[in-house]
């Protein structure tokens, strides 16, 4: 007998129910969410919000690759992360040499057999802001290398393994730059801009093996990619009053929606932009 409302919704569209039912009973409902036994790489994971997301998908259950430059700043996230009680390798890696993503990929394999999770997360921006008359060319392929082609090198590679095991989950950390514009950086915006339509060509692509990949798009949160911005009172007042919701984000706002769309949760959504801007884009 089936009392609440939502679950006799999913009887009647056809959900398995007994499944449903045997989660709810035993409380486990919560258990879409684990990621226990899953490895995952985080590129940019040893700092703001790459950081963040690394101990979050450790929390859910996840063992950790941290893959950035800086070496010391990784193994020190990977500290962390072992500490929460998974296990974490950090791998020197530029996501725009192919040689390196090589690289990660293999020292992935080698040490976890399998990779569950990639989530796209390392970025650069063009400082200062600069109009687009003045941009240098070496400023254009700096910020596109990194950003839009870095995404797709360190997809293609892990991509391989995941279409073998015909199972995946890719998150791209975006930016609200994915869906509205603006003046001053524009090989920044242009690789945001990219990383939308990668996500849903390459969604489509690899849906036949199960491999979702999705993008999450924050507005202002508050790490060193924005603290200029967020330091200057007169910016920051116009930032919060372009906010609905009148704040900036903090890295850990970005956990829960990182765990959800690294998990068994999301197993239909894919080729999805997802916004976590407190509604800056709305207007
Ligand atoms: N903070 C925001 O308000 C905001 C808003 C929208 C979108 N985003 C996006 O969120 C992502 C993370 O930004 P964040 O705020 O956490 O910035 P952050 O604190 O500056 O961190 C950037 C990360 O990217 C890594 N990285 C940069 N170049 C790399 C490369 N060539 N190869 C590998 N890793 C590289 C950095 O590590 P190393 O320097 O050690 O390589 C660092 O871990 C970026 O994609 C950014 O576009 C941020």
């Amino acid at each position: 007998m089936v009392k609440d409302q939502n679950i006799w919704q999913i009887q009647k569209y056809g959900g398995d129910i007994l499944y449903i039912n045997r989660l709810i009973r035993y409380r486990k409902i919560l258990e879409v969410f684990s990621l226990k036994g899953k490895n995952a790489i985080v590129t940019g994971g040893n700092k703001g919000l790459g950081r963040a997301i690394s101990l979050g998908l450790a929390s859910a259950g996840a063992n950790v690759v941290i893959a950035a430059r800086e070496l010391e700043a990784s193994e020190n996230v990977a500290k962390e992360i072992k500490k929460i009680g998974t296990d974490s390798l950090a791998v020197k890696t530029d996501v725009s040499n192919q040689k390196d993503v090589k690289d990660l990929v293999n020292k992935t394999i080698e040490k976890f057999n399998r990779i569950d999770i990639l989530v796209n997360n390392a970025g650069v921006i063009n400082r200062p802001r600069q109009a687009a008359t003045e941009i240098p060319e070496e400023i254009w392929d700096w910020v596109i290398d990194i950003n839009l082609k870095g995404t797709f090198l360190v997809s293609r590679e892990v991509a391989k393994s995941m279409i073998e095991n015909k199972k995946g989950k890719i998150l791209c950390i975006g930016s609200i730059l994915c869906e509205i514009a603006q003046a001053w950086h524009a090989p920044y915006v242009a690789s945001k801009g990219g990383i939308r339509q990668l996500v849903k060509a390459l969604a489509l692509e690899w849906a036949p093996y199960k491999i979702h990949v999705n993008a999450l798009c924050p507005h202002y949160f508050r790490t060193d990619f924005v603290k200029k911005s967020l330091e200057d009172p007169e910016r920051y007042e116009q930032i919060l009053k372009n906010t609905p919701m009148g704040r900036v984000g903090e890295p850990e706002d970005l956990i829960g929606s990182s765990i959800f769309l690294c998990s068994e949760a999301s197993n239909l959504m894919t080729g999805q932009i997802i916004l976590i801007d407190a509604g800056y884009s709305l207007p």
